[in-house]
């Protein structure tokens, strides 16, 4: 079975929820174009314009939470739980995304606890894993995504396993304008899959991975033509309108 393309915008801390309403009202016809030719797409605002966001979008645009919780509720000030997202109708959720990893202390564990608690609530994670640029250097890239995967996905059904994403970006690349060539991204992206393929065996053929970093409307089709990659996690490009669109139409082409 031949796997969905998917472009999912991170707007990581961008947009007033005025901005994002904005977005949210004109991406209508990126949302038919993307129906039409059978790509997913979404966008990943910041919580405070989830709902707004949710509500002023075309239903076949994803709109997925940057964070969440593991636990329902409690004392955890400046969180958000999974229960709070799904009353709002939101189902995706990135999680374990670099600059949670520099910044927030998001380690492989906590990722893990996170993507257990999504899927006993019928969620998508979007699960991020990558190397720095000090790793990538040392040779390092696939001791650490092997990591990454094995303690992230662990004790996943193969059900489950068909049912998630986990997007390759490399911490280099990330809105430094340098990506990687298409040959690392699809060696890494195949080496992220075979590591899903050693856990859980041929469920791996079904999850959908992505690569993420410095995505724009001149190189997605180059990422998208491999044959492990199956989308791309944009941050800075997702943010406009035309570059959104011009990236959906290049993926096509
Ligand atoms: P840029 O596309 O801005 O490099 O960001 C990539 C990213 O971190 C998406 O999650």
């Amino acid at each position: 079975m031949a796997r969905a393309k998917l472009l999912l915008g991170n707007w990581k801390m961008n947009k007033t929820v005025s901005e994002a309403k904005e977005f949210a009202l004109g991406s209508k016809e990126i949302a038919a174009f993307a129906k039409a030719n059978n790509v997913l797409v979404g966008v990943a605002p910041t919580f405070l314009c989830l709902q707004t966001v949710k509500e002023n979008v075309a239903d076949n645009m994803i709109v997925a939470a940057q964070n969440c919780h593991f636990e329902n509720s409690g004392a955890f000030t400046g969180e958000v739980s999974i229960p709070m997202l799904k009353e709002i109708g939101v189902n995706w959720v990135i999680i374990g995304h670099s600059e949670r990893r520099t910044y927030d202390n998001e380690t492989n564990e906590k990722c893990n606890k996170k993507m257990v608690k999504l899927i006993e609530n019928d969620m998508v994670p979007v699960y991020c894993v990558g190397e720095t640029l000090e790793e990538y250097v040392n040779g390092k890239t696939k001791d650490v995504v092997k990591q990454q995967v094995r303690i992230g996905l662990a004790g996943l059904s193969k059900e489950a396993v068909k049912k998630i994403v986990i997007a390759y970006e490399p911490v280099w690349a990330i809105g430094t304008g340098k990506s990687a060539t298409q040959e690392i991204a699809q060696d890494v992206c195949a080496y992220v899959r075979s590591v899903v393929r050693e856990m859980y065996g041929e469920a791996a053929e079904e999850t959908l991975v992505l690569y993420g970093g410095s995505v724009k409307p001149e190189n997605i089709k180059a990422y998208l033509s491999s044959p492990d990659i199956d989308g791309a996690l944009v941050g800075g490009a997702s943010l406009k309108l035309d570059s959104y669109q011009a990236m959906l139409e290049n993926l096509v082409k």
